[in-house]
């Protein structure tokens, strides 16, 4: 397959935290429409999109699809096809940390399920190793030392390069970094849910990760598909939201969650770029954000988002505005 030779000039790469590693400004996640229910041409198409543009980064995870497991296995099987030459510039991600198999190992952050779900992630993409491993969300029964022992022990067996942690709050983020650390395997990344819709992260964990050299990579910097032009006028067959698989709930579009939508398209218009390419954007003016990881059913999607790094700036008006539409009544 030819690629273009411009990709890497076109993109932008930031640095993960105090780490080595770089990463795409925007990254791709696997978590919808790459799985057995999808059309693989669809997907094949934004896998080559996404490469072609510069984005080198893929996450994925051990329950992705569904079926849980496929999303990895098709991502495998066109890596090995398509991408064949080029797996030493891809960053390649996978997590454990939700349920995947039956019975008491096949869930949460023991050593026992976290060796056995990289061996089975590795196996279904192909692979020597992946490039980062995540624990994908905090177990409060394990204790943590023994949930960061492994990541440390699978980084020491070559099974990954680099090991990052999901959904963990500021507390449990700083325990686990603290531990990771004494063992010579410092975190790079943290995971977190983090949009426009979504600012936990804004209490404290965007500071920690300043402060402890980890970089951040929020997923569903779309709201999944809320913050886009989806939704605008009715709920649209073939969205997530409509689809009985999707996570996106219907009860999640509400009249007044419309009103902001509206208001943030109408600010996105006035900017000149989409809802989305605005939504991303106002995530990737904080230096401290690594990388964007977001969702795609089309290529034409992704193409979309990518073109936000064209005006990645905002006037303090301009942010005023934003303010007061999130802060309206929800
Ligand atoms: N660590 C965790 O616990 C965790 C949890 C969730 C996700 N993730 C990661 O984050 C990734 C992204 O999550 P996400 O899929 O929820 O992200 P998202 O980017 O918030 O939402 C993606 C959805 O938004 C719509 N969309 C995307 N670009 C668009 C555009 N330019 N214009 C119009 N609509 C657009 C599509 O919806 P339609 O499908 O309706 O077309 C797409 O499926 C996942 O794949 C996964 O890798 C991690």
């Amino acid at each position: 397959m030819k690629f273009n030779p411009s990709r890497y000039t076109e993109m932008q790469y930031r640095r993960c935290g105090v780490s080595g590693l770089k990463l795409p400004a925007i990254s791709l996640g696997l978590w919808h429409n790459f799985g057995g229910v999808d059309d693989e041409t669809v997907y094949r198409k934004t896998l080559h999109s996404a490469f072609d543009t510069g984005i080198t980064h893929f996450d994925l995870a051990n329950n992705y699809g569904p079926p849980p497991g496929s999303a990895e296995t098709n991502f495998g099987k066109i890596l090995h096809t398509d991408f064949k030459s080029h797996r030493d510039e891809l960053i390649i991600s996978t997590k454990a940390g939700y349920t995947m198999w039956e019975g008491p190992y096949g869930d949460w952050g023991s050593k026992k399920y976290l060796v056995s779900s990289l061996d089975q992630s590795l196996k279904r993409m192909k692979l020597e190793y992946v490039d980062i491993f995540y624990h994908h969300r905090p177990d409060p029964e394990t204790p943590l030392e023994e949930t960061m022992a492994t990541l440390d022990l699978i980084v020491r067996q070559g099974k990954t390069l680099y090991v990052g942690i999901s959904n963990y709050r500021k507390e449990e983020a700083a325990k686990a970094f603290k531990i990771l650390k004494k063992l010579g395997t410092p975190c790079v990344i943290h995971q977190p849910k983090y949009s426009m819709f979504e600012r936990w992260v804004e209490d404290g964990l965007l500071d920690l990760l300043e402060k402890e050299g980890v970089g951040c990579i929020p997923f569903s910097p779309l709201a999944q598909g809320l913050l886009t032009n989806r939704y605008l006028k009715g709920i649209p067959k073939n969205s997530r939201a409509a689809k009985k698989h999707g996570f996106l709930q219907k009860d999640q579009i509400t009249k007044e969650r419309l009103q902001q939508i509206q208001g943030l398209n109408a600010l996105a218009m006035e900017r000149g770029q989409s809802l989305a390419q605005m939504a991303l954007a106002w995530l990737l003016k904080d230096p401290r954000v690594t990388s964007v990881l977001v969702g795609a059913s089309s290529s034409a999607q992704l193409m979309d988002s990518v073109s936000c790094l064209k005006n990645s700036t905002f006037s303090k008006d301009e942010l005023s505005q934003i303010a007061r539409i999130l802060n309206a009544q929800q």
